[in-house]
């Protein structure tokens, strides 16, 4: 069995100090990475900036700084964002590397092989702010009668270089028929009837490169050119696997299982990349997912708003799994979510707080105070014991298929249904009743406690690695016994329990 496993974010620009949008991505890739590692594969995990282009290069040019000193800046920060974030990426790609410009040249030498690209003359339209070429017939005009893409809202520029084109225009039969044979390939389903649409009503070939400045990677044998931003870019997932030495051991994890991108750049990933792929002669991926949008309270996210938020203060003030947790619990993953302190308050305390943390520390201080301090041991089990051991038992293949699928928010949900079963069960079972009438079976209500705490947390390692590799040493889980696979060994009775300390202290609101 192939158990590699190899997933991507999108390369963020550098134009700019990295912000929510790119922190959810980030962590959402990071949660299935550690999913898939907690369940025995061997994963690699990329995330990285994009680094060239006429967006970074004007920005550079604002900021008053050579373009290189720009960019290695803002790549400090945005590695800097991953770290705070606890993202577990195996490699983190900037597109200013030596590796990617050799990778990118001989990729574009494989498509001039092909005979898929061709030089010729570009005219038409060009959003900076979208790195994209559009027709006449994608744009509008604004009250203020500014030209935009009417699908972004960013302004447009006239253009007329020449240009090499990449055939796209001969791939329309070919996507078409892999997105036929591999339904899965784009998702949701939404995302995936809009690229079919697309594709449907047919393609015109592709301006790869630019002329009208030098911020990019020049094409092989004609300086005059640099190739244009996303052909740079989207093949940093070649890079990172050691393209063009095919014979690479990093090459084996080629193709990727996941590129996960936001809903904005859906059309690069799904189109373009696969085509590029195909005349290159490379396998294609498994699959492009691509999630919604954060709003702010409300408000799109943008520079004139001044509203872009930075995630690490909100870290340092609610911790950094409250925010993680938040992110992959409050939207369905896929679709547009507003940000808020009070949802996340809210979440916090009631979901984190009341119903895990509380759980947790009912269990564990009982324990340290009047069974010992010791994993109790287990008696005859009843009907109610048997439900609740039942429901945990079940729970990892029912998370496994929630996260394969992206679903996080009903992988959560999943979770919950245990956590909030626990507290029901321990409610009705009342040790504390049983302390003074039958300590045997207290033991045992304790013990089924324990066991479900043990899969609740194993699994809640993907979303909150901090806080509940905390609650595994309470638990008295040794490193080794982390894994999903290591939940079909039982608890050892009487082991000593280090004893309890809280996890999720509910935030208090201090006021003005
Ligand atoms: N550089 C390209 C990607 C190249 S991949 C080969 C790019 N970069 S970006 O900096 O604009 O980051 C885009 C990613 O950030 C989006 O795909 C999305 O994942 C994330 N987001 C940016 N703003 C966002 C929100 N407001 N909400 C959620 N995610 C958003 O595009």
């Amino acid at each position: 069995m192939n158990d590699k496993f190899y997933i991507t974010t999108p390369i963020y620009y550098v134009n700019g100090a990295p912000h929510l949008g790119h922190a959810y991505t980030s962590t959402a890739a990071d949660v299935l990475a550690r999913f898939k590692r907690l369940d025995g594969a061997e994963v690699f995990f990329l995330t990285g900036t994009d680094e060239h282009g006429q967006k970074v290069e004007s920005a550079a040019r604002a900021a008053g700084v050579d373009p290189q000193a720009f960019t290695d800046s803002v790549a400090a920060d945005f590695l800097d964002m991953a770290r705070r974030m606890n993202i577990s990426n195996d490699d983190f790609i900037r597109t200013t590397e030596p590796r990617h410009k050799r990778a990118c040249q001989a990729f574009w030498e494989k498509l001039v092989d092909a005979g898929q690209i061709y030089l010729g003359e570009y005219k038409g339209f060009y959003a900076v702010r979208d790195e994209a070429f559009y027709d006449e017939s994608e744009l509008v005009r604004r009250a203020d009668s500014v030209l935009v893409a009417a699908a972004s809202g960013a302004p447009v520029e006239e253009v007329s270089e020449p240009s090499y084109f990449f055939k796209l225009s001969a791939f329309q039969e070919k996507l078409l028929a892999h997105y036929e044979a591999n339904p899965d390939f784009i998702a949701p389903p939404a995302k995936r009837n809009e690229i079919l649409s697309f594709v449907r009503g047919g393609l015109n070939d592709l301006s790869v490169s630019r002329t009208k400045f030098s911020w990019g990677i020049p094409v092989p044998g004609d300086a005059a050119h640099v190739m244009y931003v996303w052909l740079d870019a989207l093949a940093n997932y070649l890079t990172a696997v050691g393209y063009p030495d095919e014979g690479a051991e990093r090459f084996g994890y080629w193709p990727a299982n996941v590129h996960l991108v936001g809903k904005e750049i859906i059309r690069f990933h799904a189109v373009y990349w696969p085509a590029f792929l195909m005349a290159a002669g490379l396998p294609l991926p498994g699959k492009i997912f691509s999630h919604g949008w954060w709003t702010v309270e409300g408000e799109k996210m943008s520079k004139s708003l001044g509203n872009f938020i930075d995630v690490r203060p909100l870290i340092d003030e609610f911790g950094l799994d409250p925010v993680r947790f938040f992110l992959l619990r409050e939207v369905p993953f896929g679709g547009d979510g507003d940000f808020s302190r009070g949802a996340l308050i809210s979440r916090l305390n009631t979901e984190l707080a009341n119903d895990l943390g509380n759980l947790a520390q009912r269990t564990l201080s009982f324990i340290a105070k009047n069974a010992g301090g010791v994993v109790p041991a287990q008696g005859e089990l009843s009907e109610a014991d048997r439900a609740l051991m039942d429901m945990a038992a079940g729970l990892p293949a029912r998370v496994r298929e929630a996260v394969e699928r992206l679903g996080f928010h009903e992988a959560l949900e999943e979770i919950w249904k245990l956590i909030r079963a626990s507290n029901a069960y321990i409610d009705h079972q009342a040790p504390w009743a049983l302390r003074k009438t039958d300590l045997g079976r207290m033991n045992t209500v304790l013990r089924v406690l324990v066991e479900a705490l043990r899969v609740t947390a194993i699994l809640l390692q993907a979303f909150m690695p901090d806080t509940m590799g905390r609650l595994l040493d309470q638990l008295g889980v040794a490193p080794d016994g982390r894994q999903i696979a290591a939940l079909e060994a039982a608890m050892v009775a009487g082991a000593a329990l280090p004893g309890p300390s809280g996890i999720f202290p509910r935030y208090v609101e201090t006021g003005a």
